[in-house]
């Protein structure tokens, strides 16, 4: 039996889409993408889902009214659809101990740098590009973490480095390290833990 992974986005859904064009071409052999849910219901990434055919919800943190009913929400669905393995794809909510510890090494997340390098709290979507070239770096990239209760600090999982170039603006830095990292990364992540989670139901 495949693995069966939710990504939760609240924008653009690239990653997703990188994740939908993997699974097509039958590079994700060990999962398939059941659910998309998205905290945003203009999220476009919702568009992605139902172009591909993936069903879709949306969970709405202010109808939830806190914190601990949205994490009590997704968990809901989560489980409805017999989910195994969760993936972060430029989903823009913090997930608390709460949820997280209900789901050891079966969430993961794509952050764009190479962290311990601009990551935590704040760093996220342009400013984590405006951060590295703020401070000159040459060389930046992609990471694809476990996740825990601390914001980008759960075990890394794979990296991969992305030159800077002279004239980068925060816009094609991400632009550059969506597309020869983050895209190329986060289907060979799930590929590697749908593989690990068929096999340890198999034990
Ligand atoms: C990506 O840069 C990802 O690393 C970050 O949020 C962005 C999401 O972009 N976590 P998209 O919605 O996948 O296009």
């Amino acid at each position: 039996m495949k693995t069966r992974i939710a990504v939760l986005v609240s924008g653009g859904g690239t990653n997703l889409q990188a994740l939908l064009d993997a699974e097509a071409a039958g590079s994700i052999p060990s999962g398939e993408i059941a659910l998309v849910v998205s905290n945003n219901p203009g999220a476009y990434a919702l568009e992605r889902a139902k172009n591909a055919g993936v069903p879709a919800a949306v969970i709405s943190k202010k109808e939830c009214g806190s914190q601990a009913a949205f994490e009590a929400r997704l968990q809901g669905i989560l489980e409805l659809d017999a989910i195994d393995m969760v993936i972060l794809a430029g989903f823009m909510c913090i997930l608390t101990e709460n949820f997280t510890k209900k789901w050891p090494n079966r969430i993961l997340n794509i952050h764009p740098s190479l962290i311990p390098a601009f990551c935590g709290e704040g760093f996220y979507g342009l400013h984590v590009h405006e951060a590295a070239l703020a401070r000159g770096v040459k060389v930046t990239g992609a990471t694809v973490h476990f996740v825990n209760e601390i914001p980008d600090g759960g075990p890394i999982l794979l990296q991969k480095a992305v030159e800077v170039l002279p004239g980068d603006t925060p816009e094609t830095l991400q632009r550059r390290v969506m597309e020869q990292a983050e895209w190329i990364l986060l289907p060979q992540a799930a590929q590697l833990v749908a593989k690990q989670i068929a096999e340890s139901r198999r034990l």
